[in-house]
This record gives structure tokens, C-alpha cells and sequence, in this order.
């Protein structure tokens, strides 16, 4: 049975009151009452309303500005605007506005009911239409990647772009920030899809071990090799390569990979024929390479060839409009693997996670939401769900601590900030606002050091 969430706007409680009880009789129907546009309009993201039924004169934002900005958050939400009794022109405006229906009070059920019915007639339209759209389209998407902040919109583009081509990419960000997510995309939307897609983490090994790993060698290329072993390279042979960590490789091997690069042949370890090898690279690092490349600790010549394109993936705390969306695509992701059906966050919890810095990024954010949905006896995730480092944050409980002075609110929060990036003082510092320099200086005058 297909259900439709239903939010109900007025600042009169007696109305939304009947209007809910007039509704709740429609079995798919769920209905949410609020007193103002703005409780709304917080919520509607969360739990993705099909239908506003939504008082015109509001204290705060008017209805016509709840219509406008529920719009661009869900294009496909429609909006019922319900009129004092006679304000034709409040009507007109509020059709060129946008809005399906307008009724005018005092609202009667039986209309309301027909109204209502015929509205989400048209979301089941429209929602058809796109599952249709999602279908054709969804085989050249990267689907899974969640995000529609400007920044990952950007990152799409240039997925899509390059992912055709042939040319070696370098995937730059954070760590958790779906840099592997991101590789494996690359790889499902090249010409190459059919192929091998092998990845390898460089971190913590040394050159023999990553020469071996990735070369191969021949039989007797040293004691133990009593058989020959194809390397990764070797396996990936018309597919892709994905070397993780690539910050990690020691300057040794940096040379061998940089002559694979450039020649495309490779030769085993202990062998002496060179073998022609197709293979797209593609390497990850969580390190600036170019920073390094400055300091000496990684390779120009072979950073220059590895970074013909380079996707930059921003950190979470930066693009906080994919918060929401990602905590959906968890809860959907988690309540169907736990069997439970889990239907939204509370506010309290959203507004927490939004003022979060996540210093592990979409991973952190990912095992937040499994590990709440895990213990969640309801089927809204609270507060009471999240770590207790992070139930901290809430605004509520700061409300019931004793009242600090500016100084102390300020040395306890530069303290929280260091706990939470772990005294990375240069993240730190990007967090707060602050130039480096600064927070040393208040590091000191606290004695936070
Ligand atoms: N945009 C996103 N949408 C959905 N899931 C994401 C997104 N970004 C990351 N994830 C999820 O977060 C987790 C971490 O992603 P991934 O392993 O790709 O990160 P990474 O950048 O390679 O991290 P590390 O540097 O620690 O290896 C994965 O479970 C991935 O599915
Ligand atoms: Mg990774």
C-alpha cells in the first residue's frame, strides 16, 4: 500500500487538530500537525511530505514563502493553501505561486478529502514518472554516491566527464570522504566496466612488498618464489587500477611505478621479457601531493602523471546540505538490513549532526546512523541513540549548564574542537575560524598545549 505524508500548517492548534482527524480516517494517510512554516519546513526534508496543507497567514514566514521554499526542496511536494474566507487576491496570488488548490475557510472535509485525494494523485503521477526516468537513467549513474551540495554536483559532472576517457586520475580528500566510492564509479562508467577494477593499498608496505604485490615475479626470482605470481598490474590488463594511499609509497618504488607509467610495459620481478600492459590508473590520496611534492616527499615528475585530472572531494563539514540526505540514504540503508522500519531523525538529532565538524567524514556520519538504527527501539532516531560525545553538542543541554563567561565558553569549546580532530591544530583552527597563528596564541592563554 502506497503511503503519503501529509504536513498540516496553522497557527490556529484547533484547526490542524481536525484537519488531522479528518484525514487520519484514509488508512495511507500520516498525518504531522504544525504551528508555523518554519517547524515545517525543518522537518520536511527529514521526512519528505508529499503534501502541505498550509494556513496563508502565518506568524514568521507567510504561506506563500512556505510554498515557495518546500518547492525547492522537494520539487515534487505539493502544496494545498487554505485562504481566509474571501481574500480572492491572497487566492490569485497563491495560484500564480504555484500552489495545486487553495480552499477557503471555513474549510469543509468533504472538500477537503477531494482536494487532498487529487493532489497526491498527482505526486503518485509524478513519482511513477521518475522511477521511470531513475530506471533508464540509473545504469550510467553513480546512484549509490549520495550528495547534491554544489560541491559534489561538481564532482558528478567531472565523474561523468572523465570517466570515458582513458586519462590516469587522482582522487584527493580526507579521509571518509568516498574517495574509493568515487575510483570504483569511474571505473563502472568507463568503457572498461567489463574489465578488472583491482585496488591496492600502498600504505605501510615496503618496496620489495609493493614491487612484488604489484609486478609479480617470476619463479625463482628469489628464495620462496617457487612458483611464478601475476601481479596486479598484470591482473588488471584492460581494466582499471586503483592505488590507494599513493602518498604512502616509498620513493624506491615511486621510480619503478613512474616507468610503468610512462612505458606501459612491465617486467616481473626476476624476469627479463617485458610485458605490454593496458591498464587506467587511477590513485587516492587523503594527503595534499602537491604540498608533498614541495617538500621533497613525493616524486614531481610522477605526481605530473598521475594528476592529469584531479577530483578534489570536499570534507563533510563543508557541504552541510548533503547532512540530511545522507542521514536518509543511511536510515534506508541500515533499516533494511536490520529488518526495522525506522522513519525519520528527531530534530534535536538533526540539529546536532549539522553542527558536528565529522572528522571522519561520510564514514563517521555512516557508522553514527547504523549504530543508532541498531539500538533504536522507536521508529524515530533521538538524541538518546548517538554517542555521548555527541549527545553533548545538543543545544539542550547546553542550555542546562551553568552560565559560562565568553572566556570560558570560548576555552571549552577550543578544547572540544581539539578533542574532536584530535589536536590537529591546522584542521582545528580551519573549524573555528581562526588563523593558525591565533589559536596557538589562545592554546596558550588557556593552557590547552
Ligand atoms: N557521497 C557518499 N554517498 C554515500 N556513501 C558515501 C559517500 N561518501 C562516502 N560514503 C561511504 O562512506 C564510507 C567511506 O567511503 P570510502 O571508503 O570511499 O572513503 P575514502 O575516502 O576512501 O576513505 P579512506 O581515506 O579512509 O580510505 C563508505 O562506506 C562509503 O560507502
Ligand atoms: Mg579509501
Amino acid at each position: 500500500m502506497e503511503r503519503f505524508r501529509i504536513a498540516v500548517i496553522d497557527d490556529e492548534p484547533i484547526i490542524g487538530r481536525e484537519i488531522k482527524r479528518g484525514l487520519s480516517k484514509e488508512p495511507r494517510y500520516e498525518v504531522e500537525t504544525f504551528l508555523d512554516g518554519e517547524s515545517a519546513l525543518q522537518r520536511l526534508v527529514q521526512v519528505g511530505f508529499d503534501l502541505l496543507l498550509c494556513d496563508l497567514r502565518l506568524p514568521g514566514m507567510s504561506g506563500l514563502e512556505v510554498l515557495q521554499e518546500a518547492r525547492k526542496r522537494i520539487p515534487s511536494c505539493e502544496v494545498i493553501l487554505i485562504t481566509a474566507h474571501g481574500s480572492v487576491d491572497s487566492a490569485i496570488e497563491a495560484i500564480r505561486a504555484g500552489a495545486f488548490h487553495y480552499l477557503t475557510k471555513p474549510v469543509k472535509m468533504a472538500d477537503l478529502r477531494l482536494l487532498v485525494k487529487r493532489s497526491l494523485e498527482k505526486v503518485t503521477l509524478v513519482r511513477e514518472k521518475e522511477a521511470l526516468k531513475e530506471a533508464l537513467f540509473s545504469q550510467n549513474r553513480p546512484s549509490e554516491i549520495i550528495g547534491n551540495s554544489k560541491a559534489m554536483l561538481n564532482v558528478f559532472r567531472l565523474i561523468e566527464k572523465v570517466a570515458p576517457l582513458d586519462s590516469n586520475v587522482l582522487i584527493q580528500g580526507e579521509s571518509g570522504t568516498g574517495k574509493e566510492m568515487i575510483a570504483r564509479a569511474i571505473h563502472q562508467r568507463s568503457g572498461r566496466k567489463q574489465q578488472p577494477h583491482i585496488s591496492f593499498n600502498c600504505g605501510g608496505f615496503t618496496e620489495e612488498l609493493i614491487a612484488n604485490e604489484l609486478f609479480g615475479h617470476e619463479k625463482g626470482a628469489f628464495t620462496g618464489a617457487t612458483e611464478t605470481k601475476i601481479g596486479l598490474l598484470e591482473a588488471a590488463h584492460r581494466g582499471t587500477i586503483f592505488l590507494d594511499e599513493i602518498g604512502e609509497m616509498p620513493h624506491s618504488m615511486q621510480v619503478k611505478l613512474l616507468r610503468f607509467v610512462e612505458e606501459r610495459k612491465l617486467l616481473r620481478v626476476g624476469g627479463v621479457k617485458q610485458l605490454p600492459i593496458d591498464v587506467r590508473l587511477i590513485a587516492a590520496s587523503n594527503q595534499d601531493l602537491k604540498e608533498m611534492v614541495k617538500a621533497h616527499a613525493f616524486r614531481e615528475d610522477l605526481f605530473y602523471r598521475l594528476n592529469v585530472v584531479l577530483i578534489q572531494l570536499p570534507p563533510l563539514r563543508a557541504r552541510p546540505d548533503d547532512i540530511p540526505l545522507l542521514i536518509r540514504h543511511f536510515l534506508e540503508k541500515y533499516s533494511r538490513a536490520f529488518g526495522k522500519k525506522m522513519k525519520g531523525v528527531s530534530s534535536e538529532v538533526l540539529e546536532i549532526l549539522s553542527r558536528y565538524p565529522f572528522p571522519g567524514n561520510v564514514r563517521e556520519l555512516e557508522n553514527i546512523i547504523e549504530r543508532a538504527v541498531a539500538l533504536s527501539d522507536e521508529l524515530e532516531i533521538s538524541d538518546r541513540d548517538l554517542p555521548s560525545d555527541l549527545r553533548e553538542l545538543s543545544i539542550k543541554n547546553l542550555e542546562t549548564e551553568p552560565k559560562l563567561t565568553l572566556e570560558e565558553m570560548e576555552k571549552k569549546y577550543i578544547q572540544e574542537v581539539l578533542a574532536k580532530t584530535h589536536h590537529h591544530k591546522s584542521l582545528a583552527a580551519e573549524i573555528l575560524g581562526l588563523p593558525r597563528t591565533t589559536l596557538w596564541r589562545k592554546m596558550k592563554q588557556y593552557g590547552l598545549e
